[in-house]
C-alpha cells in the first residue's frame, strides 16, 4: 500500500450523478488511499454534486463535467470508476483506455460481464463495440476472482442480483454438493436497483402498497448467472431465475432452493462457513437463521442463511445485500482496493444503517 498520507491514488468516478455514482462518492470521500480527482455527469453536467445530492454539500469535490469534454490523457487518472447505462459504457471506456491505457477501470455496467461474444450479442440485441476490451476484462466477483482481479486493467463488476445468488451458491457447485439443473432463484430488488433516471413504471403510485415480477423469462442477469455457474460447476448450467421489483429503496433479497444434495442441508451449511470463514464481506449466520435486507443496508456485506426443506436432498438458501453497496458500488471499492493494492476493507467497514 503506498503511504497514504502522501500519496492518494487519482480515481474519476464517471456518471457521478446517478444513484452508484452518489455510493461510490459516499464510500469514497473518507477512503484513506484516493483523491477524487475527477466527476461526471450527462443531464447534471455543469453543476456541482451538492445540486445533484445535498448530502455532499459539506464536502469540497470536482464539479461534475460532460464525458466529451474530458481529455483523459490530462486527467491522469490511476483508476475510473464507470457507472454509466449499459451501451454507453463500452464506447466510453475504448476511448478512455485509447488516450489513457495506463489507467484502471472498474466498469460498473454489464458491458464486459459475459466472457463470451456470440452470448452478449444474443442477450443485448447487438455486436460488442470493444470486443478485444471484453476479452480482457476480468469478472470482477472479489472473493472468487481475488487473484486476477489484483493484476486486472479492467474489471467487470457483477450486477447486484448475481452478487448475491453466485456468492451464495458457487462453492456449493464447486464442491459439486447440489445439482446444478435444479437450482430456483426467486429474487427481489429495491427500486435504487434500477437507477435516478425518471420512468413512468417507477412511480410511487405504480410501486407502492404492492410487489410484482418483472423480466420473467428473459432478465438479461440470467446469461451472467449461467456464466459463472457453468463456471463452478465445470458444465453448462442454464438457471431457473426470477426477479421482483418490492417498494424499498435499497436491498436485494434472494431465496434460492436447491435439491438433488449429495450432503445434509448442514453439509451445505459447513461448505458455505469454511468457503467464507476468512471473508470480511461474507456472513454466513448460524444454521436455520435467515438475513434481513434491513440488517445490511448500507453495508458491504451480504448475509446467507441455510435451513432444510422437510425432505432429504433440498434445502433452502436466503441470501440479503445492499444492492447499491455489495451489489455495485462497495463492491467496486473492494476491487479498486484489490487492483491498487490497498487493504481489501479499507473504506468499507461501515456497520449496516439500522435502524
Ligand atoms: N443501481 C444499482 O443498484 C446497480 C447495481 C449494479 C450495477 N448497476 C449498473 O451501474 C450503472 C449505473 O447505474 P445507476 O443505477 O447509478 O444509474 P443512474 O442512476 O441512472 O445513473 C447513470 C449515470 O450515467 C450518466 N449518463 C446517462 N447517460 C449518459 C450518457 N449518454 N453519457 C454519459 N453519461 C451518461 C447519468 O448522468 P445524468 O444523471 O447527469 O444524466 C448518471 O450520472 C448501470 O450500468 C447499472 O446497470 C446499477
Amino acid at each position: 500500500m503506498p503511504n497514504a498520507a502522501k500519496i492518494r491514488a487519482r480515481v474519476g468516478v464517471l456518471g457521478a450523478s446517478g444513484y452508484t455514482g452518489a455510493e461510490l462518492l459516499r464510500l469514497l470521500i473518507h477512503h484513506q488511499g484516493v483523491e477524487i480527482a475527477l466527476l461526471t455527469a450527462e443531464r447534471r453536467a455543469g453543476q456541482h454534486m451538492s445540486q445533484v445530492f445535498p448530502q455532499f454539500s459539506p464536502y469540497s469535490l470536482p464539479k461534475l463535467l460532460a464525458i466529451d469534454s474530458v481529455d483523459w490523457k490530462k486527467a491522469a487518472l490511476d483508476l475510473a470508476f464507470c457507472a454509466l447505462p449499459h451501451a454507453t459504457t463500452q464506447r466510453v471506456i475504448k476511448a478512455l483506455l485509447a488516450s489513457a491505457p495506463g489507467t484502471k477501470v472498474v466498469d460498473l455496467s454489464a458491458d464486459f460481464r459475459l466472457a463470451d461474444p456470440a452470448a452478449y450479442a444474443r442477450w443485448y440485441g447487438h455486436e460488442h463495440h470493444a470486443p478485444e476490451l471484453q476479452k480482457e476484462a476480468v469478472y470482477g466477483l472479489s472473493e472468487i476472482y481475488r487473484s486476477s482481479i489484483k493484476s486486472a486493467r479492467l474489471v467487470a463488476n457483477p450486477g447486484c442480483y448475481t452478487t448475491c445468488a453466485e456468492l451464495a451458491l458457487i462453492p456449493l457447485l464447486r464442491a459439486k454438493a447440489i445439482d446444478p439443473d435444479e437450482i430456483v432463484i426467486d429474487a427481489k430488488s429495491g427500486m435504487t436497483g434500477a437507477g435516478r433516471a425518471a420512468k413512468e413504471e417507477m412511480l410511487f403510485s405504480e410501486v407502492s402498497e404492492g410487489f410484482h415480477a418483472y423480466g420473467v423469462g428473459r432478465h438479461r442477469h440470467m446469461a451472467e448467472l449461467d456464466q459463472e455457474f457453468s463456471r463452478a460447476a465445470g458444465r453448462m448450467v442454464i438457471v431457473s431465475f426470477t426477479p421482483h421489483l418490492v417498494p424499498m429503496n435499497r436491498g436485494i433479497f434472494s431465496t434460492i432452493y436447491v435439491r438433488g444434495l449429495n450432503t445434509s442441508a448442514e453439509g451445505l451449511h459447513t461448505i458455505l462457513c469454511k468457503s467464507y470463514a476468512a471473508e470480511p464481506f461474507v456472513h454466513v449466520l448460524p444454521f436455520g437463521e435467515m438475513p434481513h435486507t434491513r440488517h445490511v443496508r448500507g453495508s458491504n456485506m451480504i448475509f446467507i442463511g441455510l435451513a432444510n426443506d422437510r425432505v432429504e436432498a433440498r434445502a433452502i438458501i436466503c441470501a440479503a445485500l445492499d444492492n447499491l453497496t455489495k451489489g455495485a458500488s462497495g463492491q467496486a471499492v473492494q476491487n479498486m482496493n484489490l487492483m491498487l493494492g490497498f487493504p481489501e476493507t479499507l473504506g468499507l467497514e461501515q456497520v449496516a444503517l439500522f435502524p
